[in-house]
């Protein structure tokens, strides 16, 4: 295992999660910056723990100087909520893309390892039953619909970080979630309507006595992931056993766990049933229809499908997803409700 880990974002979703099992099952030493701390409870008090407030646009030399003492980067920061792509696209261009492009040219100076997420909004609208790395065609919309924003920063940074592999045989490895859930997902208290991912949404609406809106009918399909089985990737990309994650692609994805919204909103609903506190909200719960246009606006554009092929995460990581979608869902909602 990495002796020493800078992860840029450490206080997000996947940096919080990730600290807390690199603590509790290797010896490596992290290095983390974020703009805040609220998540890091477990984390913070910890010897190997070394967490530095900031912001990566404004602390560059922290960043720089970091990138060049530790042996493995994961740069995380990036803004993942669709309605953002669609109200605010150049953020998610300055961020997502400008910010990290910066990262990433630092590391293959300092010739440092880089563990980047990519992301299952690559595949845009693929037609394609199944995603694969390698071989998938990445399907996005016309400039007017802003929603692809995000999907193309991304996919110009996967390019960027293939073309430094080939051209200065910079190491990295790309992974790609396809909706990873969990605990400390996103707040859900935050009433914005599109202001956090589906599943903290729909918990929020259900907790404030808000009716759940479906997005066109919520026929849409997404494969929920578990962050556990996500993370255990990360764990194993990290460690790179015989090289192994070196210059690869890995979809990190659960393709059982593939459900409609519709059904997501019903399965909720259903669990939330049986937490008595929260049992009167959920029988008064509404499920209704809204138009894109209406909930995100006229430069939104769905995709239909997403499940992806994990073979190859299988055949050099040795990883499979385990959580199936009635754990995931109790197992957040136990986080938020309890
Ligand atoms: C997400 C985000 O782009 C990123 O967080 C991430 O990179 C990626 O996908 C991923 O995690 O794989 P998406 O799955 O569209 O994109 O994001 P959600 O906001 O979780 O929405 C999922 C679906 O639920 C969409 O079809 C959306 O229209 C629908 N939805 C969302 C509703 O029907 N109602 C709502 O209130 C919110």
């Amino acid at each position: 295992m990495a002796k020493k880990i800078l992860i840029l974002g450490v206080n997000g979703f996947i940096g919080n999660s990730l600290s807390e099992a690199l603590l509790r099952k290797t010896d490596a030493e992290i290095f983390g910056i974020d703009m805040n701390n609220d998540k890091l409870e477990n984390c913070l008090q910890h010897p190997k723990f070394h967490f530095t407030e900031g912001d990566i646009t404004i602390n560059k030399e922290w960043v720089e100087y970091h990138i060049k003492r530790c042996d493995v980067l994961l740069p995380l920061v990036a803004i993942a909520t669709p309605a953002t792509y669609v109200t605010h696209p150049l953020s998610i261009f300055e961020l997502d893309f400008e910010a990290n492009l910066d990262i990433i040219k630092k590391a293959v100076k300092y010739k440092r390892r880089v563990i980047f997420p990519s992301t299952s909004e690559v595949y845009g609208m693929c037609p394609e039953p199944e995603f694969n790395e390698e071989t998938s065609a990445l399907v996005t919309g016309p400039i007017n619909k802003p929603r692809w924003i995000y999907s193309t920063s991304k996919q110009l940074m996967d390019r960027v970080i293939f073309a430094y592999g080939m051209q200065h045989d910079f190491q990295y490895s790309l992974f790609r979630p396809f909706n990873w859930v969990g605990p400390k997902l996103d707040d859900i208290l935050n009433p914005k309507a599109g202001g956090s991912r589906v599943l903290t949404q729909f918990i929020g609406n259900i907790l404030r006595g808000e009716d759940i809106k479906l997005v066109d009918g919520g026929e849409q399909r997404r494969c929920f992931t578990y962050i556990d089985d996500g993370v255990d990737a990360l764990l194993r990309i990290i460690e790179n056993k015989d090289g192994n994650a070196n210059q690869r692609i890995f979809n990190v994805g659960n393709p059982k766990n593939d459900y409609s919204i519709r059904e997501l909103a019903e399965m909720l609903v259903k669990i939330i049933k049986t937490y008595p506190k929260y049992a009167k909200q959920a029988e008064k719960t509404k499920i209704i229809n809204v138009s894109s246009a209406e909930y995100y606006g006229k430069g939104y554009q769905d995709v239909p499908s997403r499940v992806p092929s994990v073979e190859n995460a299988e055949k050099y990581l040795g990883w499979k997803p385990t959580t199936d979608m009635e754990t995931l869902l109790r197992n957040t909602l136990d986080f938020y409700l309890k």
